[in-house]
C-alpha cells in the first residue's frame, strides 16, 4: 500500500557569532559555570548581535537548508515558522523569510508552540503536504530568546540562547506505507493550558503592551516534563509499532541534560544513540531540534535509512513527540 510521507530533502542551521560562556556570565551575576554545568549541562550559548533580527537567522538557516536539498527557494511553497520571539507582533516572521528568500508563491506563517514549536511545526506541514495542498515545505525553528530574558534572573538567564533551524520537506509517493518508508512517520502534539503561568513571558500586546520577560518555576517545569515527553513518545511508538530499539538516533529539545539523559533513561534509549548540543547552544526553544540535527547530518551520524526520534516540551504547557526515517 503507498503513502505520501514528507520526505526530508536537506536540512541546515544558523547560530549567531557571538558566544557567551558561563564563566562571562558569573562576571555579571551571581552564578558559577559550576552550578550551571551540574544543573543543565550547559556551558555556552550563542546571542544574536543587536541588529540581528529571528528572520535574519531564519533566513540564514532556510539558505543552509536549501542549499544541502540541492534546491532552488523557488520551489518552495510553504513555509511553516516556529518562533516566541518574532520580529514584530505582525505581520508573521514567515513573511519576512518568504521574501528574504525571494519567494511570492504559496503561504507563509508562524507557529507558536514555545520550546515545541518545531515538532508542532513539522507536524502542520506534514499534514499539509499529505493532503496534498503544498508541495514542498520550509519548517523552521528560529529564536532570539535573548530579548526576552531578564538578565537579572539568575534562575533563567543561564539557560537560554539564539540560534535558528531549518528542514525541508517534500511530499512524495512511498511504496511501502509502513514504518519503513522515508519521511515523517507519525507525530503526535499534545497541551495543558492549567500549566501556562509555570512558564510564561509577563507582558504583550493584548495584556500589557510591552514585551515582557520570560518567568518560570523551574522546579514545576522540571518535575513534569520527563512524564509530559515520554508519554508522548509512547503515543508515537504505539502508533507504528516502532519500539527504542529501533531508533537510530534520539534527537531531543535541548532544554537540560538532565532531563533528556532522565527521559532516554525511562525509554532505553542507549546513550549513545541521544544528540546532545545544550552545552553548546543552551536553550533555543523552537530551534534547538532543527540545530541538534543539522550537527548531527553534518558530522555524518545520521545517514539515510536511519530511523530519528523527536520529541519537546515548552511553555503551555505543550509537548510533542514525531518519527521520521531520514
Ligand atoms: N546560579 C547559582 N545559583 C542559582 C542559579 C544560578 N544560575 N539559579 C538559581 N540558583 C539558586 C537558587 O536561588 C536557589 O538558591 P536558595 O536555595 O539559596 O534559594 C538554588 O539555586 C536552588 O534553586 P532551584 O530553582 O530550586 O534550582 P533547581 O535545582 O531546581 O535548578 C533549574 C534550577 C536548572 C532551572 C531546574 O529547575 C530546571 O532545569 N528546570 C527545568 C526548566 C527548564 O529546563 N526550562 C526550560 C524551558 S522548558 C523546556 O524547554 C522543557
Amino acid at each position: 500500500m503507498t503513502a505520501i510521507r514528507s520526505v526530508v530533502l536537506g536540512c541546515g542551521s544558523y547560530l549567531p557569532e557571538r558566544v557567551l560562556t558561563n564563566a562571562e556570565l558569573a562576571t555579571k551575576i551571581d552564578t558559577s559555570d559550576e552550578w550551571i554545568v551540574q544543573r543543565t549541562g550547559i556551558r555556552e550559548r550563542h546571542i544574536a548581535a543587536d541588529d540581528e533580527f529571528t528572520s535574519h537567522l531564519a533566513i540564514k538557516a532556510a539558505r543552509a537548508a536549501l542549499a544541502h536539498a540541492r534546491l532552488d527557494a523557488q520551489a518552495i511553497d510553504l513555509i511553516v515558522l516556529a518562533t516566541s520571539t518574532p520580529d514584530n507582533t505582525f505581520p508573521a516572521t514567515a513573511v519576512a523569510v518568504q521574501h528574504g528568500l525571494g519567494i511570492s508563491h504559496g503561504a507563509a506563517f508562524d507557529l507558536q508552540a514555545v520550546c515545541s514549536g518545531f515538532v508542532f511545526a513539522l507536524a502542520t506541514a506534514d499534514n499539509f503536504l499529505r493532503a496534498g495542498a503544498y508541495k514542498r515545505a520550509l519548517v523552521i525553528g528560529a529564536e532570539t530568546f535573548s530579548r526576552i530574558l531578564d538578565w537579572d534572573d539568575r534562575g533563567t538567564c543561564v539557560l537560554f540562547g539564539d540560534g535558528a533551524g531549518a528542514v525541508v520537506l517534500e511530499a512524495q509517493q512511498q511504496q511501502a506505507g509502513n514504518a519503513s518508508d522515508r519521511g515523517v512517520l507519525t507525530t503526535h502534539l499534545r497541551s495543558d493550558g492549567r500549566h501556562k503561568s509555570k512558564l510564561f513571558v509577563d507582558g504583550g500586546p493584548g495584556s500589557t503592551r510591552t514585551v515582557g520577560h520570560l518567568r518560570m518555576e523551574g522546579r514545576e517545569v522540571f518535575k513534569h516534563a520527563v512524564g509530559m515527553i515520554t508519554d508522548v513518545i509512547v503515543d508515537a511508538f504505539n502508533a507504528t509499532g516502532i519500539t527504542a530499539e529501533n531508533i537510530d538516533w534520539f534527537i531531543p529539545h535541548q532544554a537540560n541534560k538532565r532531563i533528556i539523559d532522565a527521559s532516554a533513561h525511562k525509554l532505553h534509549i542507549a546513550p549513545q544513540k541521544v544528540v546532545l548540543t545544550v552545552d553548546k547552544h543552551g536553550n533555543t526553544s523552537a530551534a534547538s531540534i532543527p540545530l541538534a540535527l543539522a550537527v548531527a547530518v553534518k558530522d555524518g551520524r545520521v545517514k539515510k535509512g536511519d530511523l530519528l526520534l523527536l520529541e519537546a516540551m515548552g511553555g503551555g504547557f505543550t509537548w510533542g513527540s514525531a518519527l521520521l526515517r531520514w
